[in-house]
């Protein structure tokens, strides 16, 4: 049994896209654990992003997140991080492949709809963040 933490980013909540994401995971049998809906501020998206804090695109991102609401989750299951990394496919919509959320509803690298996190480590990191 594995989690991974899950961010519906605010241009996901802003096209009511919550319940399609967490159908999708839902669908492949994996559960959702922990749920919130909230407005990420400056310091918390700091230490989430702080891989990318040198970045060219890291103040577009942070504002990017700020906008609107968004839904933070944990979602269990076997091979859950790899399982939840395909259903939201690539972070490029050009290479994000139809059927996945992205590939299905993503047309831009920052406004991508999802963040899930991408090893064990970020998971039980993101996870102590935000919960
Ligand atoms: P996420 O999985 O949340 O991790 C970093 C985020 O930065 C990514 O999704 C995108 O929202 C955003 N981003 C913007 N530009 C890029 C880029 N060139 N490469 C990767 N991520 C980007």
């Amino acid at each position: 049994m594995e989690r991974t933490f899950v961010i519906v980013k605010p241009d996901g909540v802003d096209r009511g896209l919550i319940g399609e994401v967490i159908s999708r995971y839902e669908r492949k049998g994996l559960r959702i654990t922990e749920c919130k809906m909230l407005r990420a501020d400056r310091a918390t998206l700091e230490k989430h992003y702080i891989e990318h804090r040198e970045k060219p695109f890291y103040e577009e991102l942070v504002s990017y997140m700020m906008r609107g609401s968004i839904l933070i989750m944990v979602v269990e299951g076997n091979n859950a991080i790899k399982l939840v990394r395909n259903i939201n496919g690539k972070t490029n919509p050009m290479e994000a492949e139809p059927g996945t959320i992205r590939g299905d509803y993503a047309n831009s690298i920052t406004e991508n709809i999802v963040h899930a996190s991408d090893s064990p480590e970020s998971a039980e990191r993101e996870i102590s963040i935000w919960f």
